[in-house]
């Protein structure tokens, strides 16, 4: 059964802590992968209006496209590559005000302007990353950082990568 996601608020933090707990009991009510991360980008994209939203899997030792929302990405980059890349191999959180001044960026679209890239963490391990991109110059912030990790940590302890 669908549910309803219910975002009263106006704020981009204030939208998280809406988001955090109906997304929660979404996927808490549901075991397959692909489902749980499609509605994911999806909650994202409903609730904030997200330029490109979506996941990125850890398979045949690169990251290949997984659920988004969002026109149509690249589908394989490799470890070295990209934000996605830096992302995977420093297992850490990326903002990139400036896509043009990241060097090695990978432009699925000429529209993006500034991105945000999450390591999703299973067992110790970097199972996903969760993308985020903006059609406006420096858009992501640590309050996005703070909740999307918040986001990522769920997803770990719920989901089976
Ligand atoms: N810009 C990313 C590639 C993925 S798309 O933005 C959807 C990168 O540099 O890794």
């Amino acid at each position: 059964m669908a549910k309803t996601l219910i975002i009263t608020t106006t704020s981009r933090q204030e939208k998280y802590i809406d988001l955090i707990p109906q997304l929660q009991s979404l996927l808490e009510n549901e075991t397959d992968l692909i489902a749980n991360l499609a509605n994911t980008a999806a909650a994202l994209r409903q609730t904030f209006g997200f330029f490109w939203v979506g996941f990125y899997l850890v398979k045949d030792n690169q990251l290949v496209l997984a659920p988004f929302q969002g026109d149509i990405a690249c589908t394989r980059i490799p470890f070295h590559k990209g934000v996605c890349g830096a992302c995977y191999t420093q297992e850490k959180t990326l903002i990139v005000p400036d896509v043009e001044k990241f060097e090695g960026h990978i432009a699925c679209s000429s529209l993006s302007k500034s991105e945000i890239v999450i390591p999703i963490i299973q067992n110790n391990k970097v199972v996903a990353v969760l993308d985020v991109d903006s059609d406006e110059l420096d858009d992501f912030s640590e309050i996005d950082k703070k909740y999307l990790e918040e986001i990522g940590v769920i997803l770990a302890s719920i989901l089976h990568f």
